[in-house]
């Protein structure tokens, strides 16, 4: 009997995916605040999106903002930069306090170079890729990198629509990772919800970034918390 339990608890146990509350749907005005919500969370990551008006068309926020985060908390500050140029802020992104730092395939005629730079200031380094950038023009960067940032809607904006072909493109990039026997995260960015995070989970994705779900509610912590512990 006690077997049979245990046989059946294997079957259905699941890695537990990292969450990554994204800071561009929270309450600027309560900076504070939010922060101590996600420290007090069971998020492993605090993401957090730099955009420029020119590679996206919008602007967010940049480094004195993350620098105030960073004060605020000791969880891994994860930071997605989408704008062109990143080599000439990579420096300052490290010295505001990024943990994770990704860009974006579509801004970088020499990825290899960005990622090299990334890594040789300690840090992780990400490649983020728009919803219509294939998965298999990573094959060659993925030994190098630690995380693939897949865009699940078009960047520039938070609260966006799934785009439901992100599930075809998680199972690829899974495949290519594992008949590489690499340990690249893949990390899903755009309108998670608590009613498609399991498909995606499911799909092969390891961290889900999540905005509007978690901020948007009235009791954040707990999303989290549901996103965290979902069967899948
Ligand atoms: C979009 C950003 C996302 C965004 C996600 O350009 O990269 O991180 O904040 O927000 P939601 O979860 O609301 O789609
Ligand atoms: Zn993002």
């Amino acid at each position: 009997m006690y077997l049979a339990v245990k046989f059946i608890l294997l079957l259905t146990t699941t890695a537990m995916p990292i969450i990554a509350p994204s800071f561009l749907a929270c309450d600027f005005l309560k900076l504070g605040q939010e922060c101590q919500m996600v420290n007090e969370s069971e998020a492993e990551w605090l993401h957090l999106d730099v955009m420029d008006g020119r590679f996206v068309p919008n602007i967010s926020f940049g480094i004195p903002v993350i620098q105030q985060i960073r004060k605020a908390t000791r969880k891994i500050c994860d930071v997605h930069l989408m704008i062109v140029e990143p080599e000439k802020y990579t420096e300052a992104f490290k010295k505001a306090g990024a943990d994770v730092l990704s860009v974006h395939i579509e801004a970088c005629p020499h990825l290899h170079r960005n990622i090299q730079q990334i890594k040789s200031l300690d840090m992780k380094a990400g490649v983020a890729v728009n919803p219509h950038t294939p998965v298999e023009l990573l094959k060659d960067i993925l030994p190098d990198i630690d995380i693939v940032n897949l865009m699940s809607v078009n960047p520039g904006f938070g609260g966006q629509q799934f785009i439901a072909h992100t599930l075809h493109k998680i199972r690829e990039l899974r495949k290519m990772i594992d008949e590489q026997g690499l340990s690249v995260k893949i990390e899903i960015d755009g309108g998670v919800t608590l009613e498609n995070a399991s498909s995606i989970l499911k799909a092969g994705a390891d961290i889900l970034v999540v905005g509007s779900t978690v901020f948007g509610s009235d009791d954040p912590k707990a999303v989290i918390s549901q996103l965290k512990h979902l069967a899948y």
